[in-house]
């Protein structure tokens, strides 16, 4: 690891404390409104020194507004944001300015400075600081080299692709050592096969500096692929936080479980369309596993065990932080309630998670 890039050389002093908290950020109930509408309503979370923290919800939920609080650019109506171990919601904007240095922020459109050059925009942040040319210039090659864009130093972000100027906007962000990077969306205007090089380049971060993220996205497939930890926003409340794979793997909240339709197997629709609540044809099941329950061979030992058949329709076992977490589609015969009873019986009792859908009338 490159000496110059730690961010704990210089870094390891806390704003105003003795001690060095674990806790990176801390927000106690934090509340905001803007006119009838409250933004935060009430949120309380921890980001830990060290960790990728995925904050995900819709458009509107908070987002912005939370991330906002965090560096001082908005002021919450009651409630307590702690940098650090330092309080900083009624700190005046000289105040600010050395804490706002602790945090770098990366945005979904980038805010490069068009008519300065790749270096220029990355040494800004120390610009501002007042350091000498040399250092900054010296700084500036350091980061982009570490976001692997030395050759286009001199070159203006016109020319870059949007994962380019991405890039830029990261080195940028890590210019004064922050303790704390802040995403909003960052990856919302790109391509995913770029959204993908991004994020393993702030993993790749994170992990060489041991930097401490808080990324802010409306996608889950972000969350599943950068985040450890992931907490869900809906009208500036959290209603659902833990371990992103136990997230994936037992979503609580109907929000968090429409978030995660579009990457977890969904009931094909023209099966939905034709379920039926009256208790003949074919039942459909939904199966979900995680972690051990998905190790099992569930399937052929279900064959095994109890006589009578029943079809997979849909569905299969992911991945998610190294854990299994899957679901699948079953239909069993309706003609015979013992053979239903006693699948979803050993299903249980294998610690899967069984819900009767439904039923066709004609087999699908
Ligand atoms: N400066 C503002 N003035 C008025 N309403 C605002 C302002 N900022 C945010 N809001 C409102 O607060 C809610 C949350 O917004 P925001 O934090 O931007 O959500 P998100 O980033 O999750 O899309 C929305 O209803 C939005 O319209
Ligand atoms: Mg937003």
């Amino acid at each position: 690891m490159n000496q110059h890039l730690s961010a704990t050389a210089d870094a390891a002093v806390p704003i105003g404390t003795s001690d060095v908290p674990s806790d990176v950020v801390r927000l106690v109930e934090l509340k905001r409104r803007f006119g009838v509408t409250p933004a935060l309503d009430g949120v309380s979370l921890t980001v830990r020194k060290g960790e990728i923290l995925g904050i995900i919800g819709r458009s509107g939920a908070g987002k912005s507004t939370l991330i906002r609080c965090l560096n001082g650019l908005e002021r919450p109506d009651s409630g307590q944001v702690f940098i650090e171990g330092r309080e900083i919601s009624r700190l005046g904007e000289r105040e600010l300015q050395p804490l706002r240095r602790r945090i770098g922020m990366i945005f979904q459109h980038f805010n490069l400075l068009s008519a300065k050059t790749v270096e220029e925009n990355v040494a800004l942040p120390l610009k501002i600081e007042g350091r000498p040319r040399a250092e900054r210039l010296e700084r500036a090659a350091e980061l982009l080299a570490l976001v692997g864009l030395l050759e286009k130093a001199k070159a203006y972000p016109a020319s870059l692709s949007g994962g380019q100027k991405q890039r830029v906007g990261i080195a940028r962000a890590l210019a004064a050592r922050p303790a704390l990077l802040l995403s909003d969306e960052a990856t919302s205007a790109l391509d995913p096969e770029t959204t993908r090089s991004i994020l393993a380049l702030l993993k790749d971060i994170n992990r060489q500096l041991g930097l401490t993220i808080l990324l802010i996205t409306h996608e889950m497939e972000v969350i599943r692929s950068i985040a450890a930890r992931v907490a869900v926003i809906d009208a500036g409340r959290i209603v659902e936080q833990g371990p992103v794979w136990s997230v994936f793997a037992d979503p609580k909240s109907a929000i968090t479980q429409s978030l995660l339709g579009g990457i977890r197997p969904q009931l094909p629709a023209e099966i939905q369309s034709r379920l039926t609540r009256t208790e003949s044809g074919e039942a459909i099941l939904r199966i979900d596993v995680a972690g051990e329950a998905a190790r099992q061979p569930l399937l052929s030992d279900l064959a095994a065990a109890v006589p009578g058949s029943f079809r997979l329709i849909h569905g299969g076992i992911d991945h998610v932080q190294q854990q299994p977490v899957g679901t699948l589609f079953l239909a069993v015969p309706g003609n015979d309630a013992n053979h239903l009873t006693r699948v979803i019986a050993f299903l249980k009792a294998r610690d899967a998670r069984v819900e009767v859908l439904g039923h066709v009338a004609n087999p699908v």
